[in-house]
């Protein structure tokens, strides 16, 4: 064991979690007075109201809400009290998938004897975007040219209003890291990194982070409570809770607990589960790479026929499918990636019936493997480096009226027209895959930072960022911080906080 080792591993242990007030048994507390009051837990209050009253009737449903929770095995939230209430109001889908796993945590470096391994990744997020993954293997702060097509393409295009709500993102638009705010459950701590980046799919697309309508549709709780109240709310929704809340730095119980503040009360709120709403409750990846990534995944809402409430249908679904859904209901175009693929992206089967949409049986000899990392070429991998390729643009979506492209795109370059994996400047690649820093990111951090930036390969941190590794499930930050251990980054380290300078 190197000396460096040896100071982490004693350094890095034990880690374990300090919630103060704990409200519930599970340490939960909750923002706010409710999920419709603005909170200065949340740094900033709205400033300003989108204007969407206009609504697009869909053939199944007017606003679909996607509330993405964190690397939970499809068993674990079924036997969660919570979770298994909600299953009694919604169609749960028994065989919905993630569409690949991360690669092992980077533990080579100090084994952690009391963590277990945890994965985490943006790639589904951005896939759920894109309706591609780009090959993506790692959660570097990638972003991808404005040449490529979003889900958000499709919805203007037939004028249906949309917006992410990210919980406890600092600003509008935000385009930073991560974010640490003040700890609102244990004041006296450091500031928590309660939002990451790689949980905000749509902010790594240029088409929608550089165009300044589109950014300020990045929105944050506060602007949902807004949104709602002033009625305003509009038609497609990405919720993501923050770091605590969606379990990923928890457990399943603390997922449950937010979900009883945030979600109950909203689905009995017309102006949230109003006439024909869909909310699809469901997890980015499961916990245990080693099998296939099936998810929970559970309909709700309005739109769910009463019928179906407490069913379960075992259609082959993978994230793809909630783009597809979206196309089949309100007839939009496509993105001719994975969307149209008909193996991963079959439409949410009470919609298909309703849109005369055809979904495929796949024999389970035929069903992908979902659990693969770093074998899919694609332009966000060094590995496997490919250019972005144009989509196929003769593919025939959920919806109608082909593949919509963007400005910029080389429509020639097809897949086929491309050069082996592999065979490629190493220039472009880095070119590809590396982010610049942003001057206008220094000013997200939390004013305890000074104005130093330390800069790793491709991740800036602000000086005197203050994190925590305090629980079990943050060992792929734990390698990262060795990362920067190594690059002399790190001033100061005890056991659960980690300053950078
Ligand atoms: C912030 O959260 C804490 C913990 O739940 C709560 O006690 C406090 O009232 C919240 N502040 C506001 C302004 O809601
Ligand atoms: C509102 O505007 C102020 C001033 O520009 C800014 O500091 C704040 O972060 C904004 N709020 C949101 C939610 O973006
Ligand atoms: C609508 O939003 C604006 C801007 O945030 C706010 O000032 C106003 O009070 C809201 N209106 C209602 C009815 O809540
Ligand atoms: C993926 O899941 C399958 C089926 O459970 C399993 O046989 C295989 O070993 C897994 N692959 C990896 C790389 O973990
Ligand atoms: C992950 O999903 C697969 C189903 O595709 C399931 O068999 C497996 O049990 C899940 N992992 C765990 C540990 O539950
Ligand atoms: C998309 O834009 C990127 C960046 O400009 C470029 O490298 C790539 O070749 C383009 N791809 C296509 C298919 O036009």
């Amino acid at each position: 064991m190197s000396p460096t080792l040896r100071l982490l591993s004693a350094l890095l242990l034990p880690c374990s979690v300090h919630l103060a007030r704990a409200a519930t048994a599970d340490g939960f507390v909750p923002p706010s007075r409710s999920p419709l009051v603005q909170t200065s837990n949340y740094t900033s209050f709205s400033n300003n109201t989108l204007n969407d009253k206009r609504v697009v009737k869909g053939k199944v449903f007017n606003r679909i809400i996607q509330v993405w929770l964190e690397n939970t095995d499809f068993e674990t939230a079924t036997s969660t009290p919570t979770f298994e209430s909600l299953m009694e109001q919604g169609i749960l889908f028994t065989n919905y998938n993630s569409v690949t796993h991360p690669s092992e945590p980077n533990c080579q470096f100090f084994p952690p004897p009391d963590l277990s391994p945890v994965e985490d990744n943006i790639w589904s997020d951005v896939a759920a975007i894109g309706g591609d993954f780009f090959g993506m293997a790692d959660d570097n702060m990638y972003h991808i040219p404005s040449n490529i097509s979003t889900v958000v393409d499709l919805l203007e295009d037939k004028d249906v209003s949309w917006a992410t709500y990210q919980e406890n993102m600092a600003t509008d638009g935000s385009y930073a890291f991560f974010f640490a705010a003040p700890n609102y459950a244990s004041p006296e701590s450091p500031p928590y990194p309660y939002y990451m980046r790689k949980h905000n799919g749509l902010v790594v697309f240029d088409a929608i982070s550089q165009d300044s309508s589109r950014a300020k549709r990045i929105r944050t709780f506060n602007d949902f409570a807004n949104d709602v109240v002033n009625g305003t709310l509009p038609q497609w929704i990405f919720v993501t809770p923050n770091m605590v809340n969606d379990a990923h730095d928890t457990t399943i119980d603390f997922a449950a607990s937010f979900l009883e503040y945030w979600l109950l009360p909203l689905l009995t709120d017309p102006r949230v589960n109003g006439e024909d709403t869909l909310i699809l409750l469901t997890f980015d990846e499961n916990h245990t790479s080693t099998e296939q990534n099936r998810i929970f995944a559970l309909a709700l809402g309005t739109a769910v026929p009463l019928n179906l409430r407490g069913t379960t249908d075992d259609t082959l679904y993978t994230h793809y499918s909630s783009i597809s859904t979206v196309e089949a209901n309100w007839n939009l175009k496509s993105l001719g990636r994975q969307d149209t693929n008909p193996i991963v992206s079959n439409v949410f089967s009470f919609v298909a019936e309703k849109t005369g949409y055809k979904n495929v049986h796949v024999p389970a000899s035929q069903v992908p493997q979902f659990n693969l990392t770093a074998v899919t070429p694609g332009a966000l991998t060094s590995a496997l480096f490919v250019p972005f390729a144009a989509p196929n643009l003769k593919a025939r979506g959920a919806g109608s009226g082909g593949v919509l492209t963007r400005p910029g795109l080389d429509e020639k370059l097809t897949p086929e027209k491309l050069p082996p994996a592999g065979e490629h400047d190493r220039a472009e690649q880095d070119h590809a895959v590396a982010d610049e820093p942003r001057d206008d990111e220094r000013e997200e951090y939390h004013p305890l930072c000074g104005c130093a930036v330390c800069v790793s390969k491709r991740v800036r941190i602000c000086s005197r960022a203050v994190l925590h590794a305090q629980h079990s499930k943050s060992d792929k930050m734990l390698s990262f911080l060795t990362e920067l251990y190594r690059k002399n980054c790190i001033i100061r380290v005890s056991p659960e906080i980690y300053i950078f300078g």
